[in-house]
Order: structure tokens, then sequence, then C-alpha cells
């Protein structure tokens, strides 16, 4: 038994030594262009969705009526386009540079098939160690329904909300 205790001890020590050493000696990935570390994306994705789960509302407060998916285009369009583009508009710069790369949400499906709730959680506390903000502390909570659900609704969007999507950035 005490062989075996030692034998656990023993393994748990070099492990953690492995584990100094990939990052004391350089070895993980920390430029943005780097391929992820092993198991990254899956502990990241897992934890988020644990997360989410619990705390995200299931229904939306306000409901995505044509002035609120208008008012939700153009928060958008000010506070999230530059990460995640705008509709037929060629990715940004600063897209194009980050890491994790932010999900262009007018390309392919977006985020139309995720609840408004999951969206609203993201927006309003961000995703730590992404890149993606939480704007709880700049956006109304009003505001961030208004651009959940503009996202929920971006493949059916009426002409105003579509053409506030859709036009370049300055
Ligand atoms: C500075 C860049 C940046 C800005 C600005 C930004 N995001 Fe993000 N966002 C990201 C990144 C990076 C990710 C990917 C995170 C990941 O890989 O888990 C992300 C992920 C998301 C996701 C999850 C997408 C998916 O496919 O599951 C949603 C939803 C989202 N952002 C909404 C928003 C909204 C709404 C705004 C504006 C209010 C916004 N983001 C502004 C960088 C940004």
């Amino acid at each position: 038994m005490k062989k075996l205790l030692l034998g656990f001890v023993i393994c748990l020590v070099f492990m953690l030594l492995g584990a100094l050493a990939y990052f004391g000696l350089g070895l993980a990935p920390v430029a943005t262009s780097a391929p992820p570390m092993p198991f990254e994306q899956l502990v990241a994705g897992m934890a988020l969705h644990a997360r989410i789960s619990k705390e995200a509302p299931s229904q939306a407060p306000i409901p995505a009526d044509e002035p609120n998916l208008l008012a939700g285009a153009r928060i958008y369009r000010e506070q999230c386009s530059v990460c995640h583009g705008l509709s037929g508009q060629p990715e940004t710069g600063i897209a194009k540079g980050m890491f994790p790369h932010p999900p262009q949400l007018f390309t392919g499906h977006g985020v139309t098939d995720d609840p408004p709730g999951e969206t609203y959680w993201k927006a309003a506390n961000g995703i730590r160690l992404t890149g993606m903000p939480g704007f709880k502390g700049s956006l109304s909570d009003t505001q961030l329904w208004q651009v959940s659900l503009m996202l929920a609704n971006a493949d059916k969007l009426p002409a105003a909300a579509k053409a506030a999507v859709g036009e370049p950035l300055k």
C-alpha cells in the first residue's frame, strides 16, 4: 500500500514538473497565431457551457419586434462588428489577428441556432481569455437583449435592420 502511495506521489511530482517545464521553458503557445494548447478548446468549451447552462435566462423580457431589431442592429454595428463582421463585408484586420478567432456572425449560421439567452449571457459577461468583452458595464439590459435578439434573427431581419448591418464601416 505504501509503495503504491509513493508511486502515486512521485507520478504527481513528475506531472507538475512537466507542466512547469512546458510553461517555464516557453513551449506553451502564446502568440495569437500559434495553434491551441493540447485540450485548450475542449476544457474551455466545457467550462463555458456548464456555466451558461446554469445562468443564461430562458426568456427575453422584450419582444423581437422591428424597433428592437433595428436598435440591436445599430448597437451591433457600433460595438460588435469590428470583431464579428458585417453582412457581405470583408473581415477586419482586428478580427483576422485575434486568437481565438471571433466567429463572423453574418457568415453561415452565426448564432441564429443559439437561444437568445445564451447570446445575452455572452454579450453581458464576455468570455475570459478570448478577447470577447463583457458589455454589462457599458450597455443597458435592454440594449443587451436588443443585440441578442437581432443576432438570433440575423437570417430574417426586417429591411431597415438588415441595411444597418450591411453597410461598410467608415
Ligand atoms: C474585441 C473583439 C470582440 C468584440 C468587440 C465583440 N466580440 Fe464577441 N467574441 C469575440 C471572440 C474572440 C469570440 C470567440 C470566443 C471563443 O472562442 O470562445 C466571441 C464570441 C462571441 C459569441 C459566441 C459566438 C458563438 O459562435 O458561440 C457571441 C454570441 C458574441 N461574441 C457576441 C458579441 C456581441 C453581441 C458583441 C457586441 C455587443 C461582441 N460579441 C463584441 C470577440 C469580440
